[in-house]
């Protein structure tokens, strides 16, 4: 994970990477740092937590620089402090920023530390800044850099500057992304282009092995040979307002209140009157529907939870089986491929790690094809896949997945047509899902308007450290992702079961003293599920429900939340909203940081977390 940036100006630079370091948060935020090129010297400051601290630190040291580098950290080796924060240094010669992660850290660490340099963190980072010092000759930082990068196992993207060089930065990337920023009399590298859109909309994407030497008025890449290539500039306009919260008080509530738009942009372009357009996922894709017999999804967290009702409506509309698998599991084990079946990854960054493996791994099965569904263009997952749709979300900053949920959704929606199409398959049903897809932007408006009375509830349950959330059918995947929403950004202990296993074991916890949400939609379910609530009901249990037209269901304890009416296919889209509001306002209640809650990043470009550095006891 994390986030770095790098600039080469002929103005001052500190505040442009404060800036790009901020948009970057996402990407996490235990520690940032800077290194800022001063002619005889260069200035590292470092703070512990959130980017703001390093900006306060900035406002007192005024350094002033044309060259530099900096940070923003999701700790993975090493606990987060000042000493594990970036930019690393090598003798007061070298200083880089790293994201990733150094696979084969321990033999160079050991091999450095054998020739004698000394640690001052406990990162897996600290050893590039030595390696390339150890290379460093002739004044050469692409050629240290270039030599150092062939000892590295695992994944990378590093942006360098040295003391001898105050106009150049030298940066690398493998599987960690990295990109160039082409300005006027600057030029700049970062993770991500959003942490560049106030500056150029000009980017350049480094591929897996690049080098390059970026200064204020030029640029120049070498591939994994060290030849020199040219890579394709590309314009993306991003647009600013996106990444400000305007007049809401979080980015997660501002997302929220977004979902009519956002929705109406993912199928913006992709529905005729009667029915999906042809090749809405590239051409070719048609014919790939045509073969297809199954489906394995591959996500995680949010995204597999699209995929888990994703395979409600495959099976339904496309008439085709579905499998869904967690990514940080698939490739760990065997698994396997029938003839005929489309790998189809769902992530709403595009680089998160697992799923990224996943596609990786996938690519040396016998899958008829790969296709992703995504919603930042730029994105390793979206580059690498055969076919992709984008979800057209905008970027969606709160750590909490909101919009990029829905969207998800209603781009399954439109895979599952499409596959039927290319089939030949319940045209009728098509047709009824084209109606209800365009009704959807109004429909999401009025679940908003739901806003009110959950915000009547929140008090209750906000003082709760459990919740149980309840669902049947397509709704069970819809209540593992309340679930998902209320803990990670309330803290409270949430679990979804679908409601007719409570019997089985779960209905032991219920008193009063645990809040059970439940979604009650019209459907062929709803008297199974009432009578599974009854049983709550009889428990004593607190219920809030969420349901339409069931006037008949009296509740003695907690809340019926009156939906409004929505149609069969959309209905999962519809009842996704009151559990967000929900979380959201619980959050709110219990005054988390709930736009970066703790322990999490938004983008989860690292597998796991490393334990090295934890000291277990020995046995006695
Ligand atoms: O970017 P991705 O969709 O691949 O991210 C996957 C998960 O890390 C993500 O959905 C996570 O579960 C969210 N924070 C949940 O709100």
């Amino acid at each position: 994970m994390c986030g770095i940036i790098g600039a080469a100006s002929s103005r001052n630079v500190g505040k442009l990477l404060i800036q790009g370091l901020h948009k970057m948060e996402y990407r996490g935020y235990d520690s940032a740092g800077i290194a800022l090129h001063q002619k005889d010297h260069v200035t590292r400051l470092r703070a512990l937590g959130k980017v703001q601290a390093l900006e306060d630190l900035m406002i007192e040291h005024k350094p002033k620089s044309k060259l530099g580098i900096a940070h923003t950290r999701w700790a993975t080796h090493g606990k987060p402090s000042e000493a594990n924060a970036h930019p690393h240094a090598s003798s007061e010669q070298i200083y880089i920023v790293h994201n990733g992660i150094i696979e084969n850290y321990k033999e160079l660490t050991k091999k450095l530390k054998d020739s004698g340099y000394q640690f001052a963190s406990q990162t897996d980072s600290e050893l590039i800044a030595h390696l390339i010092h150890h290379h460093y000759k002739n004044n050469d930082l692409l050629c240290a850099m270039q030599l150092a990068i062939k000892e590295l196992e695992g994944a990378y993207a590093i942006a360098a500057v040295d003391l001898n060089h105050k106009d150049q930065l030298v940066i690398a990337r493998y599987k960690s992304p990295l990109l160039i920023g082409v300005g006027i009399e600057e030029n700049f590298a970062a993770s991500d282009p959003l942490a560049l859109a106030q500056l150029t909309s000009d980017f350049v994407f480094l591929e897996d092995g690049d080098t390059a030497v970026v200064k204020k008025d030029s640029y120049e890449i070498f591939d994994a040979k060290s030849k020199s290539v040219n890579r394709e500039v590309t314009h993306l306009d991003i647009e600013t307002s996106s990444v400000t919260k305007g007049e809401f008080s979080h980015f997660m509530e501002k997302e929220i209140f977004e979902q009519p738009q956002s929705a109406s942009n993912t199928l913006e372009s992709r529905l005729g009157s009667n029915d999906v357009l042809d090749n809405i996922f590239g051409l070719g894709s048609s014919e790939i529907f045509s073969e297809t017999k199954r489906i394995q999804f591959v996500a995680c967290g949010t995204s597999l939870h699209a995929g888990k009702v994703g395979r409600f409506w495959f099976e339904e509309i496309a008439g085709i089986p579905c499998y869904v698998d967690f990514a940080s599991e698939y490739r760990y084990r065997n698994p396997l491929v029938e003839d005929g079946t489309l790998f189809v990854t769902i992530s709403q960054s595009g680089e998160t790690a697992d799923t990224l493996a996943a596609l990786r791994y996938a690519k040396d099965k016998d899958y008829l094809s790969t296709l992703s569904i995504c919603n930042v263009p730029t994105s390793s997952l979206a580059r690498e896949s055969d076919h992709v749709l984008f979800t057209n979300a905008g970027p969606e900053i709160g750590v909490a997945s909101t919009k990029a949920f829905t969207t998800q959704l209603v781009s399954l929606l439109l895979l599952s047509m499409s596959i039927a199409k290319s089939q030949d398959k319940n045209p009728i049903m098509r047709e009824a899902i084209t109606k209800e897809l365009k009704d959807l932007p109004a429909a999401i408006n009025a679940s908003l308007d739901t806003k009110t009375a959950i915000q009547k509830i929140t008090p209750a349950i906000a003082e709760k450290n459990n919740a149980l959330f309840l669902g049947r059918g397509i709704f069970f995947p819809i209540v593992q992702e309340g679930a998902l929403k209320l803990k990670e950004i309330s803290y409270i202990h949430a679990e979804a079961y679908p409601a007719g296993e409570l019997k089985h074991g779960p209905l032991a916890l219920v008193d009063d003293s645990i809040p059970i949400v439940a979604l009650s939609p019209e459907n062929d379910l709803t008297e199974k599920l009432i009578s599974n609530l009854e049983e709550v009901k009889a428990r004593g249990g607190t219920l809030y429900v969420f349901g339409e037209g069931q006037d008949q269901f009296t509740i003695d304890s907690g809340s019926y939340i009156g939906m409004p009416k929505c149609n069969k296919f959309i209905a999962p889209i519809i009842y996704t909203i009151p559990l967000q509001i929900l979380a959201y306002y619980v959050a709110c209640h219990r005054g988390t940081d709930l736009d970066q809650p703790r322990n999490l990043a938004k983008s989860v470009t690292v597998e796991s977390v490393s334990y090295t550095h934890l000291t277990l006891p020995t046995k006695a």
